[in-house]
């Protein structure tokens, strides 16, 4: 088939690993005789930099004509200043935002060679997969603000059409994976909550079936999310509490550098594709960032926008294959056994054939 990629770099290590997957989805297209085009335009930092804001419109229209968009990381020491006008993370909501993607989709896999790097005991962690669905164009972060003297309040507010439209999206992916969904709310407390319990329990009996459909309160599951990882599936969440547990599902996996993720609208919507971690300014220019997660996420854009399903699987064990051969970045690996993300690269490219 052909696609058109768009690739946004962005920042600090961004370009590195951006350039790492970029390699992967090249070397996808010759072994399965796709031809895949791309084309490099800036958001963030590099943007403010250039263009004099964080989202110029070249870049939104090249990512509304393409079939997906590759994205590394944004944002910087060089941009940080509170008070400043435009800053890096602006341009990354502007996109999500523009594109209407509203389903933010966290896969969380442990690797077997790769649980010394989680602080959590490695019999808890072993067969750990699930996906994190969160809403993302709604709730607390977008409803109304007020401050004044003494008080301020956060307006959370959601639709039915904005809770259906992303609990079909995690129905339809549990469909493709085991099965169960575990929705969570804090249906005791909240209203919105107990309307997303009542449309989550609606569609499933409705329109799903076969899915399974468990509910659970968010503050238990902060617990069970912990204490026993294996059991989940497909998670699905409002925005605020999507953004709290995939942070702390994150801790499973052992590095941020191994971490995918998918923003995804509605069927046909241009997809975004991007590592969870930043811009990592710390490491950024010495070519030791792990290029794993923006790898995977790769993969995720083969799956979820080009259908190509075989390819990113075969996209995925190569990298599982890699870590089994303990070819880890300085963040997996023990104190001077550490490769560089060109030699990581390499060698999920070798395993590609
Ligand atoms: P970060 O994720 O960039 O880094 C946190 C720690 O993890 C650092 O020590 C970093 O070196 C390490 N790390 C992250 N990715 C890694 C990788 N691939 N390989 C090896 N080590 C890795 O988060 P931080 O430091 O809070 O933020 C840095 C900048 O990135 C800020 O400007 C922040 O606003 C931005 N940011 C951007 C995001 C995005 O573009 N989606 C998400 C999170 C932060
Ligand atoms: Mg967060």
């Amino acid at each position: 088939m052909h696609a058109e990629i768009v690739v946004l770099p962005g920042d600090g290590i961004g370009p590195e690993v951006a350039a790492a997957a970029g390699a992967v989805l090249n070397a996808v297209a010759k072994r399965f005789n796709h031809t895949f085009t791309f084309s490099e335009h800036d958001i963030g930092g590099i943007a403010i930099d250039r263009h004099g804001e964080p989202l110029p419109a070249s870049t939104l229209a090249a990512c509304q004509a393409a079939n997906a968009v590759l994205l590394g990381a944004v944002g910087g020491p060089k941009w940080s200043d509170p008070n400043a006008k435009v800053r890096p993370e602006q341009g990354l909501l502007a996109i999500r935002k523009a594109l209407g993607l509203y389903a933010n989709l966290r896969p969380v896999r442990t690797h077997e060679a790769a649980l010394h790097a989680s602080p959590i005991k490695a019999e808890l962690l072993q067969g750990v997969d699930f996906v994190v669905v969160r809403e993302l164009t709604g709730g607390i972060y977008f409803g109304d603000k007020t401050r004044d003297t003494d008080s301020a309040s956060d307006l959370c507010r959601y639709t039915v059409a904005e809770i259906e439209r992303v609990l079909r999206s995690a129905f339809r992916l549990a469909q493709q994976r085991r099965g169960k969904v575990t929705s969570v709310d804090k249906a005791n407390v909240l209203e919105t909550s107990r309307l997303w319990r009542d449309v989550a329990a609606r569609i499933g009996r409705e329109e799903f079936p076969d899915v399974a459909l468990e509910h659970q309160l968010v503050d238990s599951m902060a617990m069970h999310l912990l204490a026993k990882p294996r059991e989940y599936d497909v998670i699905v969440t409002e925005n605020m509490f999507g953004d709290i547990l995939t942070d702390e599902a994150s801790m499973l996996a052992g590095s941020l550098g191994l971490l995918p993720s998918a923003s995804l609208g509605e069927p046909g919507a241009v997809g975004i594709y991007e590592p969870i971690h930043g811009s990592a300014p710390d490491i950024a220019g010495k070519g030791i960032a792990n290029p794993y997660a923006t790898i995977f996420s790769a993969a995720m854009l083969l799956r979820h926008s080009l259908g190509l399903e075989d390819e990113a699987a075969a996209v995925e064990a190569a990298v599982h294959a890699v870590l089994d051969d303990g070819v880890f970045t300085a963040d997996l690996a023990a104190k001077g056994h550490a490769v560089s993300t060109a030699t990581a690269t390499d060698a999920v490219l070798a395993k590609l054939g």
